[in-house]
């Protein structure tokens, strides 16, 4: 039984299941709507780019970057022929009809994007495909898994400051259950602690820099995180060896865990972007829901696009305030409240006050519910928290 799918400004037609897994005809998550709208929002504050989807699956990921993106082309790509024949459906189902079916040579690309086919789609190895091409502005890794099999092609193809964005969902090698495997894919070591996440996050961030530095294209994050079961990382990608050499110079252990990434998880300037075109768009999306509400004429669609910016809205507001403080790492209130034996826990909101009020800068971070992060040290902190 097929079922549609509405996302964002898309409709897919996929098949209903029971369990979400890679087993599934063709693969859809829900849980990475999030993942999608993040993407979108970050794109929508950079001018028209090439766009490429190497592991495209259903294609919702384009087939919303049609939809919700000002762009130049869209090449979409999947190894599996049961994904590109989805893909062709899904596209028709969202009447866009200007798109290509390229059979091999890639050569052939861009006499298509001439002829005014913006988007082309692709029955390929996603890493022949990418070596193939002659590059692209924007590429999103987003395999079953580790990203490490696609790193050196989509790191060869992507343009000077154009944006490598790579997900990862191999949370256990990388936050330390698995340490051999962290040593084998990531060359690096973390910590079973409060901080593995992004401890975890920063050692994946540096494993891929150093891909990057061997073809003198430092890597530098522009907003990276942590979520449910997967490490999410925009790259902006600029040429040259003096920037590798200073990447490498941000390399080093912290906590015990490492080596690692010391340098910024995002560009906070670029935060605040996508953070203020968000909240406009949730403000407007209210005032229609909310005039839907007066005409009795509340479509379901509406009201989960504004659960779903809710959620967002919540996530994006604390990384904002999280991009403004200059530290790696954090404290979990809870864990130091423990081994320290104080019996009192003060309020989380109430200890970023005292924080600021000493002079210190202090707030929530996405990593962890009971965690702050600031850059005061260690010691104040403890001295606050028995008070
Ligand atoms: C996690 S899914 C991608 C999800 C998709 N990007 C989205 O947002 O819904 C991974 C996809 O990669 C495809 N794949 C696996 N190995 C591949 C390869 N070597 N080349 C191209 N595609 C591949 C699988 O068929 C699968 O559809």
């Amino acid at each position: 039984m097929y079922e549609t799918i509405r996302e964002g400004k898309a409709s897919i037609r996929i098949k209903k299941v029971s369990k979400i897994s890679k087993e599934m005809d063709v693969f859809y998550n829900p849980v990475m709507e999030l993942n999608r709208d993040i993407t979108i929002l970050l794109l929508q504050q950079f001018s028209p780019m090439n766009l490429c989807d190497p592991l495209a699956a259903s294609g919702i990921r384009s087939i919303r970057f049609s939809k919700e993106l000002k762009y130049k082309s869209i090449a979409i790509n999947d190894v599996d022929e049961k994904a590109v024949k989805s893909i062709k459906n899904s596209l028709k189902l969202n009447k866009i009809n200007n798109f290509a079916t390229m059979n091999k040579p890639l050569k052939k690309l861009n006499n298509t994007i001439k002829n005014n086919n913006k988007i082309s789609i692709h029955n390929e190895d996603a890493n022949l495909f990418l070596l193939n091409s002659k590059g692209f502005d924007y590429i999103d890794v987003d395999p079953f898994g580790t990203s490490n099999s696609y790193l050196e092609a989509a790191i060869k193809r992507i343009s000077r400051n154009g944006i490598l964005a790579v997900t990862n969902t191999d949370t256990a090698a990388l936050t330390g259950t698995y340490p051999k495997a962290c040593v084998r894919k990531y060359w690096s070591s973390n910590k079973k602690n409060y901080l593995m996440h992004e401890t975890g996050l920063r050692i994946l961030i540096r494993k891929i820099q150093l891909i990057g530095m061997q073809y003198e294209k430092a890597l530098f994050p522009v907003f990276s995180y942590f979520k449910n079961h997967y490490f999410r990382i925009f790259f902006q990608c600029i040429k040259g060896k003096r920037l590798c050499n200073e990447i490498a110079l941000e390399h080093g252990m912290f906590n015990g865990a490492g080596p690692l990434w010391m340098g910024s998880l995002f560009d906070s300037r670029l935060v605040n972007r996508m953070y203020a075109s968000l909240l406009k768009n949730y403000n407007d999306k209210n005032d229609n829901t909310r005039n839907s509400i007066e005409n009795n004429t509340i479509i379901n669609k509406k009201l989960n696009n504004s659960q779903n910016n809710n959620e967002l809205l919540k996530f994006l507001k604390i990384i904002k305030d999280e991009s403004k403080i200059n530290a790696v790492g954090f404290y979990d209130i809870h864990d130091i409240a423990k081994k320290r034996k104080l019996k009192i826990i003060m309020r989380k909101e109430e200890l970023i006050k005292k924080i600021k009020k000493k002079g210190f800068k202090a707030a929530n971070t996405h990593f962890l519910g009971t965690g702050i992060r600031s850059d005061i040290p260690y010691d104040n902190f403890l001295t606050l928290l028995r008070e």
